[in-house]
């Protein structure tokens, strides 16, 4: 798997993560989406950056203009619910992507284990696309797992692009067995912890809560 680990350099993404993580300000459950899909638009750009291109000729009202441009047929999948404001942060500069949601979710067997259950699954086909799967938190990296075998049944993509905003290290060297060799993960940040319950330590809280609320 190759890893583009962007806090590597110093950028306008560090604010981004810092309003997230701070107990504070993640509160505010729009600045919360909002900053989590300004992330998607950074990871976007940069991923953009790794697509194939070709030359097209565009036509101005005064002229003719040679611009490359992006070839490859993506499809940005994201895993409900945590994952959609990544989801549109990708669709707002990816905005001729297909997309793909799928349900992923803990059933706790009991207080610290827990089994991921895949349900719902809307997607066009995967065979010969670029996949950009979405997840916000990598955190044990089960459910990245449980869906990428899930969503294999709607055709073989020809490569795969991993987003994730915070990530464990323990996670990430999960998915590197279980994904293909070629695989990309793009991650603004990595933690070295997880708790008992699966939770990235210090990481941010729970990300579909500070979204969208709280659940039962
Ligand atoms: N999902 C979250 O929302 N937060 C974590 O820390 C781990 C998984």
């Amino acid at each position: 798997m190759i890893i583009h680990k962007l806090e590597k350099s110093d950028s306008i993404l560090n604010t981004f993560i810092a309003q997230l993580r701070a107990k504070d300000i993640q509160k505010d459950a729009m600045r919360f989406r909002r900053n989590i899909e300004r992330i998607g638009e950074v990871i976007a750009y940069e991923l953009s950056k790794s697509l194939h291109y070709k030359v097209k000729k565009i036509i101005t009202p005064l002229g003719v203009k040679k611009i490359n441009l992006i070839t490859n047929n993506l499809v940005i999948c994201s895993i409900l619910r945590a994952g959609l404001p990544l989801h549109q942060g990708l669709l707002n500069y990816f905005d001729a992507a297909e997309n793909a949601y799928i349900s992923a979710f803990r059933r706790h067997t009991n207080s610290n284990e827990f089994e991921i259950v895949v349900e719902y699954f809307a997607s066009p086909t995967l065979e010969n696309k670029t996949l950009i799967l979405a997840d916000p938190m990598l955190a044990t990296g089960n459910s990245l797992v449980a869906v990428y075998n899930a969503l294999l049944k709607h055709g073989k993509p020809k490569k795969i692009h991993i987003v994730a905003v915070i990530g464990a290290s323990q996670g990430i060297d999960f998915i590197k067995k279980h994904f293909p060799k070629n695989t990309e993960l793009w991650i603004a940040t990595v933690d070295d912890k997880l708790n008992k319950k699966g939770y990235i330590i210090p990481g941010l809280g729970d990300a579909g809560d500070l979204a969208f609320g709280e659940k039962l």
